[in-house]
């Protein structure tokens, strides 16, 4: 392991167990639809799920964009596209592809939505995803980012140190772990034109949202940088809570929208 390029690393090789995981972790819910409404998204877009992971919210796209349209899911990891590819319900507007040296496989001003949810924080060079997700925009496309911020997180029982300490020891995992505030002005600077930015807060009060902690965990583990003793005790604590009804997990998700043309920029 290279802590230094692990972020993109753990992407590109996956263990089995790992997709089994993720596999759950990313499956679509329609309440999820809400986190995509600013897309506008319509009846015979093409549109780019830019790291689709399996593919799931590539489907419910593909589904909304009707065959008169076509989603597009893109990502590094070679097991999720074919898997995704080969499902049995995959209609004919649908094709996964392979993302190669961050190279998008989609023509110029080809595409009228890109969708990037929770992708960005990983990728090794902000400014030339941008360029290249712009590039296949046609000019008046639009980008359509979630992401979260690793900053910007609160865990009840934890106290404010303890959740800084906790997500600053994960922090190697991501390229970008503050890209929920950083995307605006990375977008602006990559030409990026009239944007509207949103913070969608849902809180977590039963424990759903815990394979998120957990994930951290196996992060933090590999990378060493917090004892063991005390991620196991913040992870009993919150586990306890979880029993007792005062657990408490609100992952603020930004919602992110650029217009591919240049112009007035709100
Ligand atoms: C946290 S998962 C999100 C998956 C999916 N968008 C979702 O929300 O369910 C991040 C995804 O981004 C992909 N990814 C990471 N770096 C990438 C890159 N440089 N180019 C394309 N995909 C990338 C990963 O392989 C993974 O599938």
């Amino acid at each position: 392991m290279n802590i230094d390029t692990f972020f993109t690393d753990h992407w590109q090789h996956i263990e089995d167990e790992r997709v089994a995981r993720y596999e759950q972790m990313f499956a679509w819910r329609p309440e999820q639809a809400q986190l995509l409404a600013p897309a506008g998204i319509e009846a015979g877009h093409t549109v780019a799920d830019f790291g689709c992971g399996p593919g799931f919210m590539t489907r419910a796209i593909a589904g909304w964009v009707g065959p008169e349209g076509h989603a597009y899911g893109l990502d590094i990891n070679a097991s999720f596209v074919a898997k995704a590819s080969i499902h049995a319900d995959n209609p004919d507007n649908l094709s996964y592809h392979l993302v190669e040296d961050g190279k998008l496989p989609l023509a110029d001003a080809s595409i009228d939505r890109v969708l990037c949810k929770n992708v960005l924080e990983y990728v090794p060079d902000l400014a030339a995803t941008l360029a290249e997700l712009r590039r296949v925009l046609r000019p008046d496309g639009r980008l359509h980012a979630i992401d979260s911020d690793w900053g910007f997180v609160i865990v009840e029982p934890w106290s404010k140190a303890e959740v800084d300490e906790f997500f600053a020891a994960a922090a190697p995992a991501f390229k970008e772990p503050y890209i929920g505030r950083k995307l605006p002005g990375a977008l602006r600077s990559a030409g990026f034109g009239e944007m509207q930015v949103s913070v969608s807060t849902a809180v977590d009060r039963n424990g759903h949202a815990f394979p998120v902690l957990r994930n951290m965990v196996s992060y933090i583990r590999q990378f060493d940088t917090l004892p063991a003793a005390t991620t196991d005790a913040l992870i009993s604590r919150a586990e306890h809570a979880i029993e007792d009804g005062t657990f408490l997990l609100c992952l603020p998700q930004f919602l992110i929208t650029a217009n591919a043309s240049r112009g007035a920029t709100t």
